[in-house]
């Protein structure tokens, strides 16, 4: 008898598994490996209920949201809100601009930009429960006139040509390995004298980076590109320099100061 129910027991496992398995193949079927890894490093399944009882816990109103309740979740990028509202007024953004938010995941910076200056913000999105819970989470807030949401990769927008007078970014370009692709497709997008709004995360000096990281479990989904800076003066012992000049800062070996002096 015991025998009985273990077989049954590893029977059902294994249909189990092989049913698990022929949705990944399905899934990937329909979409490229890496972007299958990517909605399964964001998709949680049940965020939408999370985030709301979450939020009820909290004294909020589900029913009823402001950009400021929802802020600590759906501003995923260093320096949360603050740093939206600084890359909103770098680039100017006026009432009624046309914005795509590239990676926008649940909307959170498009909320900010429809509330705060009146743009009609497009959100493209890969995961596909971001953009699901970020339909929901702009009804909530009153926002569904100004922000909408689009299931798809920044690698083949589906948009024609010119169709934006801003595309906006952040933290997103670190899963895309093929950034050239990338720039050209917001490029074709953007109407002519149309602006990038960027803030994104760059390779530092000293690699490798250590993993997990909020974009990635492991480096197979992690693309991250130097920017312009001063390894290029500094040639390829730069990473060691840059280590010990934070280290002698950590040890107060070394101290930096910044000045502004009125000559007499
Ligand atoms: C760290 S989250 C940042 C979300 C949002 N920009 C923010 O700052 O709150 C990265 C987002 O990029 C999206 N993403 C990654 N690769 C993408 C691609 N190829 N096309 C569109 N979206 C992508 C992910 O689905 C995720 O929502």
């Amino acid at each position: 008898m015991r025998w009985h129910s273990t077989w049954h027991t590893c029977g059902f496992f294994r249909t189990l598994f092989s049913v698990l398995n022929q949705r990944r193949e399905l899934l990937i079927l329909t979409m490229q490996e890496d972007d299958y890894e990517i909605n399964q490093h964001y998709g949680r399944g049940d965020l939408g209920t999370t985030i709301l009882a979450a939020l009820q816990a909290a004294g909020k109103n589900p029913q009823r949201l402001t950009p400021d309740d929802l802020a600590p979740v759906d501003q995923f990028h260093t320096a949360g809100k603050q740093a939206t509202l600084e890359l909103m007024h770098l680039a100017e953004l006026q009432a009624g601009m046309e914005v795509l938010d590239v990676g926008g995941g649940l909307g959170g910076a498009a909320r900010l930009l429809a509330a705060e200056q009146g743009c009609k913000v497009t959100v493209l999105d890969l995961t596909q429960e971001y953009c699901r819970v970020g339909e929901l989470l702009t009804a909530r807030t009153g926002l569904s006139d100004r922000v909408s949401f689009q299931q798809g990769s920044a690698l083949d927008m589906p948009f024609p040509e010119a169709r934006f007078d801003v595309v906006w970014t952040q933290h997103s370009s670190m899963n895309i390995a093929d950034k050239a692709r990338l720039y050209a497709e917001v490029r074709r997008v953007l109407r002519p004298a149309g602006r990038l709004a960027f803030h994104e995360i760059m390779a530092g000096p000293v690699q490798p980076i250590h993993f997990p990281v909020p974009w990635a479990h492991e480096p197979a989904i992690s693309f991250l590109r130097p920017p312009v800076g001063l390894h290029l003066l500094l040639g390829p012992r730069f990473g060691e320099m840059f280590g010990n000049q934070v280290r002698n800062l950590q040890e107060h070996r070394i101290t930096v100061i910044q000045a502004v002096f009125e000559r007499i």
